[in-house]
This record gives structure tokens, sequence and C-alpha cells, in this order.
């Protein structure tokens, strides 16, 4: 059985990434320094597979426990999401993100090369585009200057990673995600957000359920069909899954470049007050909320083109938007 590492394994995605893996026969170890997630989550994962991952609480940060990690284990592939990944804060602290996203990078593919791992799969973000200039947005649109230093990061990230394949056996998938919203069917993993969410859905979800007085959305004036931004909201379960696809595609070699990227999206672009209708009938719940002024950085619409993913990984969202609305709705209520 082969045997994969999965870096943050206990956070939003990296949790329901756990369970896909488990449900298709590899064995997986986890690392997570545990600063953004919990290790309840590891018991819930096993009660949804009925196998309990093997967990490290390491630091990446850490150095020499990377490399102690990598005698320690045989492994045969590395899904990496361990990061920062608040945008805001990034701007306020940005060597806090250039350290814990881009460092702790470089230790985890100087150890897969000293010890012949050569299968990686990069947690980036469809925030390398920008604002793009055309829509949908192809993988082969330029990437922008970052709008912060987390957008930086997943930058930065992309072209250490591609340099690193040009001279090493390091083969690597860039998965960029447009933007994961929704629960495991189960309600036993979800969006754990710490404090008040920055994201769009956590917030609605909890305005929903009383914890937020209303929810404030940033701008109608942008040059869309309601005047609300659009974004690409995927199911997280449907993000999950991709994983399993490009991992796959590594291990039995049938890259067909030492570094590929995906667009992960829907390809379909919804407002933020598409987002509150859906929500509103999904849950016949009501979300109350408020226009307020446009949030600095923010783009007017980004959705993917996912031809790329659909042709040649042979993956393609399943979940629709109200799914995936009504199962973060049954995460919250499970929260209570
Ligand atoms: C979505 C839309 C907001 C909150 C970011 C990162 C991306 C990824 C996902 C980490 C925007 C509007 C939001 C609110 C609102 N992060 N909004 N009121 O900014 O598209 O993407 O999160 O991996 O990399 O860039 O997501 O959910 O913050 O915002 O009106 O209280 O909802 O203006 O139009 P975003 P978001």
């Amino acid at each position: 059985m082969q045997k994969i590492l999965v870096t943050g394994g206990l956070g939003y995605i990296g949790s329901h990434t756990v369970v896909e893996l488990q449900n298709t026969g590899f064995e997986v170890v986890i690392i997570d320094d545990l600063s953004n997630s919990s290790k309840e989550v590891l018991s819930r994962i096993t009660s949804i597979t009925g196998i309990k991952p093997d967990f490290e609480e390491i630091d990446l940060k850490n150095k020499q426990a990377v490399e102690q990690f990598f005698k320690n284990y045989s492994i045969d592939g590395v899904i990496h999401f361990a990061a920062s990944k608040a945008v805001g804060e990034s701007v306020n602290e940005p060597l806090k993100y250039y350290e814990n996203n881009i460092t702790t990078l470089t230790y985890v593919l100087k150890e897969m090369i000293a010890n012949q791992v050569p299968n990686f799969i990069f947690s980036s973000s469809c925030t390398v585009y920008g604002q793009a200039d055309e829509l949908p947005i192809t993988e082969n649109a330029p990437t922008k200057p970052a709008e912060s230093p987390y957008g930086a990061t997943k930058k930065m990230g992309e072209i250490i990673i591609e340099d690193t394949t040009k001279v090493t056996a390091l083969k690597a998938i860039a998965l960029r995600y447009f933007n994961p919203i929704g629960a495991h069917e189960t309600a036993k993993i979800g969006e754990l957000p710490l404090g008040v969410p920055q994201n769009l859905v956590p917030f609605v979800v909890q305005t929903a359920a009383g914890i937020r007085e209303c929810l404030s959305v940033f701008g109608d004036d942008y040059n869309t069909p309601d005047g609300t931004a659009v974004r690409d909201y995927i199911h997280v379960v449907d993000l999950a899954k991709a994983h399993i696809i490009a991992l796959n595609r590594l291990l039995k070699n049938k890259n067909k470049a030492k570094c590929e990227f995906f667009n992960i999206g829907t390809g379909k672009g919804s407002s933020v007050l598409d987002v509150i209708n859906a929500f509103e009938k999904a849950t016949n719940k009501k979300v109350n909320y408020k226009i307020v002024d446009r949030r600095a950085g923010d783009v007017t619409s980004a959705y993917a083109d996912t031809s790329l993913a659909n042709n040649e990984l042979g993956w393609k969202a399943e979940l629709g938007l109200e799914e995936a609305l009504a199962s973060s709705w049954k995460w919250q209520e499970s929260l209570k």
C-alpha cells in the first residue's frame, strides 16, 4: 500500500483530502503543527473512514524535524497544504508568511529529493492570476503581481517548485484552487474558522446561525450583473478528489511535463448576492446583510476555465453551489 505524506492534513482542505486518500486505498501520514487546526480532526477523519492516519506534530520551520521525519518514514508522494493563508494577516506580517510558506517548502522539497521521493502535489491558488484580463481564466493566463504576501508565496512557491523539477527527479503538479467551500456530507469535518471569518461563506453561515449580527457585502458597484463581485465556489470534496487524480497521474508517470498546473474550479461564476440567495434557498435560513464599501485587494471577477483539468486529468466538479452551501450549514449546525 503506497504511503502519502499530507502536510497540513488536519486543516480544512487537507482533512478532506486525507479522507479521499484513505477511501482510495492509500496509507496516510499527516504532518501538522496545529497552529490553525485541532488534533480532534484526526479522530473525526478516523470516524469517517475507519482508518486512523499516522500523525506527527511537526513545525516544518524546524529543519531537523523535517530531516528526521523523512528518515523515519518511507513515503511515495507528498501533498503539501501546510501554509498560512489569511490574505489580510499576510499584509501585516509578511515575514511570518515568507518564513512559514516558503522556507518550509524548501525544507520539504530538499528532503524529498534527498530521500528519492519524486511525487509532489502543491496547494496553489487562483490568486496568482490577480484580476485576469480574460474570463474564464485558463492556465496560460499571465500571473499578475500579487495583491498580498500570501498571494506572493503561492506565486513564488510555483516558481521554486518548477525550477527544482528542471534539475532533479522531482515531478510536481500545482493545483490552482478557486474558492473552496462546503463540508463533508457527514458534517464531521469542515472549515474551522478561528475568530472572525475573513471568507464569505463562513461569514454567511455564522450570520445565519446568529453568531454574527450582519454580513457586510463588500461593494455592489462592480462591473458585474448585480454589481457584487464574482468568484468560482468549488465544493471542498470535489477539490479533494482532484488531488487524488493528480497524485495518481504522477505515481503512474502519466504527467506530460515535470511541472504541471491545473485550475480547479467549477467553471461557473457566482456573485456575492448569488451566494446569499443560493444559501437561503438551500437552507431556508435568512441572511441579514448590508452593502458596504469594497474591500481593498478584491478583484471584480474570477472563475476558471476548467477544460485542461477536465480533459487532461479527467476531473470535473460534480457538486453545485446549493449543495455546497447546504453542507456548510449542516457543518455549522454540528458545531452547536
Ligand atoms: C469572496 C467574495 C469578497 C467576505 C481568498 C483568497 C484565496 C483563497 C480564498 C486561501 C469577495 C466577498 C467576503 C465578507 C464579502 N484563500 N466578501 N463579505 O477573497 O475571493 O479569495 O479566499 O486559500 O486565495 O484570495 O475569498 O471568501 O474572502 O471573498 O462581501 O464578509 O466575497 O469581497 O468578493 P477571495 P473571500
